[in-house]
């Protein structure tokens, strides 16, 4: 790392920004497989508080310097210079190639919960038809089409995740009928961090012409993917977890092929460009030939810029390193958390394939609300964890990024064998 203060507020006033300076916060390309000193040289890239240990990447990414560093030139630079931020591809472009889709299947949104509506909604649905869901949905991941439900009279069918991808995608199966048009699940539910067979999923659904949409929230960043190699029609997900992108930033990925059969109900500028309100009738072209006719109107220019230094640090130090990295914490504390016995229900699945960065695990001591009781108390210790009560799952849920070490797991695991005492 070249550089290791953020701007205080005094020099911001003195601080004349250059594109660069976002680069200056990168840390050196490592090798294949890096050691742990690595991995803990790049703990100073984050603000956090030296004695916080985060364990909920989840529910938000913390912010690189990096990131910050470019959203703070992006803002600055708009200030000084007073331009308005056009719209650009860059963005789209880098986004596109690391989720292996065209540049024109995708476009920027807030959030995942706006492309999980996206897709709701522009997919011509009657009364009737059904959309198989899981039981492990998060509110942005369901409330759209439980919306849909109530105003269309659309019909939510749900089953149960599996301990295995097998068992989860036989468990689904069972679910479809003749009146199944839309199967839309989480790749990664953010409940217990289970990692769903999705390419397996959206073959099936292509198989029997089932429209598949997928809540992309938590795999950006954690684990590598291609919607190309999936074959999904419609991919909602987010630069704010753990791509550790700006706050605000998602992404909707539509395949080509359903540009044109999906309704875009919320247009304005970047949607199109041809219009005249002189003309009788009125003048409305056509809609932009890409994702981005799903997005519009004036957007977060300096946000952009953070998003684009996200994905460049996430190149950077390699996304199979991170994959890596985030995968073997949540291993090794897996295991550590299973020699507790029946102490603790183990909920996520110890299958390689389906176990990905986070672990959700119920404590088993009797106690009715040990879970979040056990959650807040870690909070008072500055261990950040995720108490999961929707669905009435009720479980602790652990996020192990690469900013993350093994001595703060094995805080963790101190930590509740004395709770368990
Ligand atoms: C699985 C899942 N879907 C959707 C969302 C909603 O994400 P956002 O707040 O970006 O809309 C979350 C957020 O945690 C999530 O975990």
């Amino acid at each position: 790392m070249k550089r290791k203060h953020f701007l205080s507020a005094a020099a911001l006033l003195a601080f004349k920004p250059t594109r660069s300076q976002a680069n200056l916060w990168l840390p050196e390309k490592p090798a294949d497989n890096p050691d742990e000193s690595y991995w803990q040289s790049l703990r100073n890239l984050f603000p956090l508080d030296a004695e916080r240990v985060f364990l909920n990447n989840g529910t938000m990414g913390i912010t690189p310097y990096p990131v910050l560093q470019a959203v703070q030139d992006g803002f600055l630079n708009a200030a000084r210079n007073g331009h308005y931020p056009g719209h650009n591809d860059n963005l789209q472009k880098e986004l596109a190639s690391v989720i292996g889709a065209d540049v024109k299947e995708v476009t920027i949104t807030k959030n995942v919960s706006e492309g999980v509506n996206l897709a709701c909604w522009g997919i011509p649905l009657k009364s009737g038809d059904e959309v198989i869901m899981t039981t492990h949905e998060h509110v942005g991941g369901c409330f759209a089409w439980l919306n849909r439900a109530r105003m269309d009279g659309i019909c939510i069918k749900t089953f149960q995740l599996g301990k295995t991808a097998a068992e989860t995608l036989e468990n689904l199966e069972k679910t479809i009928t003749r009146k199944t048009k839309v199967i839309a699940v989480p790749h990664i539910p953010c409940t217990i961090g289970q990692i769903l067979p999705v390419k397996e999923i959206c073959q099936l659904a292509r198989s029997k012409n089932i429209i598949s949409a997928i809540d992309g929230a938590h795999p950006l960043g954690m684990i590598q993917f291609n919607v190309h190699e999936m074959g999904c029609d419609y991919y909602s997900g987010c630069l704010h977890k753990w791509m550790l992108g700006p706050l605000g930033m998602g992404y909707f990925y539509v395949r080509q092929e359903m540009l044109e059969k999906t309704r875009c109900t919320h247009v304005a500028a970047y949607s199109g460009s041809d219009f005249n309100m002189a003309a009788t009738p009125p003048v409305f072209g056509p809609l932009t030939d890409s994702a981005q006719r799903f997005t519009y109107g004036t957007f977060c220019g300096p946000a952009y810029a953070g998003g684009l230094a996200a994905i460049q640090l996430y190149k950077q130090i390699g996304a199979g390193n991170i994959e890596r990295r985030g995968r073997e914490l949540a291993g090794k504390l897996q295991e550590s958390l299973l020699e507790f016995g029946n102490k603790i229900e183990m909920l996520t699945p110890v299958e390689a394939i389906s176990r990905g960065c986070q672990i959700g695990f119920r404590i088993k001591n009797g106690k009715e609300k040990a879970n979040s009781e056990f959650v807040n108390a870690m909070a008072l210790k500055k261990i950040v964890l995720r108490y999961v009560g929707e669905n009435g799952i009720d479980c602790v849920r652990v996020s192990t990024h690469y900013y993350n070490s093994p001595a703060e797991t094995a805080m963790l695991v101190d930590e509740l064998k004395k709770y368990l005492a």
